[in-house]
């Protein structure tokens, strides 16, 4: 039996309308000087009001599609990582199969917040061990807009909208990208520093008005001190679990969040900044998409090469943090 969980092939979606960090000094006190000094974020993308995160969803996995030379009708599972899906039921796997006509497919969601695409490529690697014939969309879609309080200035300059997509199998014959190794983890009880309700936790009549917990809550100065120490601790476990050390790493495609904890993970890694993608300056925060955004961006560009080691690594909500090898 083959256990390899192979990357076939990519697809991207990000809305059109592009929110720069001058536009948002028209709804908060900011500047763009505060912004990028402090976020190195200058544009992120806004989905349209009439668009839903399954659109975004059917926009990715159509080119992954595409670029796999696949048909709808080949793929066994759809499997999406969200925190913004845009009903609690149905499911946005469920839509998205619905609206791509794959009505044949095991569909269904999952919450790990920024960390989505990282614990999907867990999920799937398990998956595909037990069936090997699967061919699996993973998409991670979010629509941060949507979850943003308009009037605090901490939060709703930090994240933007997109999906991503990727078409995973066990025998593909010249895959993208082949992935190796995987770790994941989470502490609920450090919960409370990244927040959007929403959910059950409270008793709710019809006509109830939404309060500011509806939308995202941060501590941004503890949960970057988190995210910090815990992508670079789980960076080092991935690599010595494998018998690697950084110097083997080409490439480090961390989570999209800010540039100050992107350039503070890569000095704790000791890796040279020109081996560190990013994109968070043109995308924001987009959450789960972050990763599989950057890793497209980066193929795009020729920051990513055949033949090199990619390191991934991602932080989020939950808390969640994880880290992937993958060879390209
Ligand atoms: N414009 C101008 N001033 C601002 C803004 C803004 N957009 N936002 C905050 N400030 C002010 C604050 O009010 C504060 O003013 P005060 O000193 O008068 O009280 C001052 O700037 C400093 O605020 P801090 O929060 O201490 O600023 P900091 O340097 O920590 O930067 C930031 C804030 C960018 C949020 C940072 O803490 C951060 O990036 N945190 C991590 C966020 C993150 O990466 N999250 C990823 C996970 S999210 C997820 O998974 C869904």
């Amino acid at each position: 039996m083959n256990h390899r969980c192979c990357l076939t092939a990519l697809g991207v979606y990000t809305p059109e309308h592009i929110l720069s960090n001058n536009d948002l000094c028209a709804l908060v006190d900011t500047s763009d000087e505060w912004i990028t000094s402090r976020t190195g974020i200058r544009f992120r993308r806004k989905m349209a009001d009439t668009e839903t995160t399954s659109d975004m969803a059917v926009a990715a996995a159509r080119q992954a599609l595409e670029r796999a030379s696949l048909q709808v009708s080949d793929i066994t599972h759809i499997i999406v990582g969200t925190c913004t899906p845009e009903k609690l039921c149905p499911s946005v796997a469920s839509l998205t199969a619905g609206k791509l006509g794959a009505g044949h497919c095991m569909a269904f969601d999952f919450n790990a917040a920024c960390s989505g695409y990282l614990y999907g490529l867990s999920i799937c690697r398990g998956l595909l061990l037990a069936e090997p014939q699967a061919r699996i969309l993973l998409i991670c879609a979010e629509a941060m807009s949507r979850r943003m309080n308009w009037s605090d200035r901490s939060t709703c300059v930090l994240f933007g909208d997109g999906a991503a997509a990727c078409v995973l199998s066990a025998d593909a014959n010249a895959p993208l990208a082949v992935l190796r190794d995987v770790l994941c983890a989470g502490d609920g009880s450090l919960g409370r520093l990244i927040t959007f309700g929403g959910g059950t936790e409270h008793v709710r009549n019809v006509g109830d008005p939404i309060g500011e917990d509806y939308f995202l809550q941060m501590q941004g100065r503890e949960v970057f001190k988190h995210a910090v120490r815990r992508m670079a601790d789980i960076c080092q476990e991935a690599l010595s679990r494998n018998g690697l050390s950084i110097d083997d790493v080409d490439v480090l495609v961390p989570h999209q969040a800010n540039m100050r904890i992107i350039e503070a993970v890569g000095d704790r890694l000791h890796i040279a900044p020109e081996k560190v993608f990013t994109n968070v300056a043109d995308y924001g925060n987009t959450s789960a998409a972050s990763v599989p955004l950057a890793l497209d961006d980066a193929l795009g560009k020729g920051a990513i090469l055949p033949g090199q080691r990619v390191l991934c690594t991602s932080f989020g909500a939950g808390l969640t943090w994880s880290a992937a090898l993958m060879e390209f």
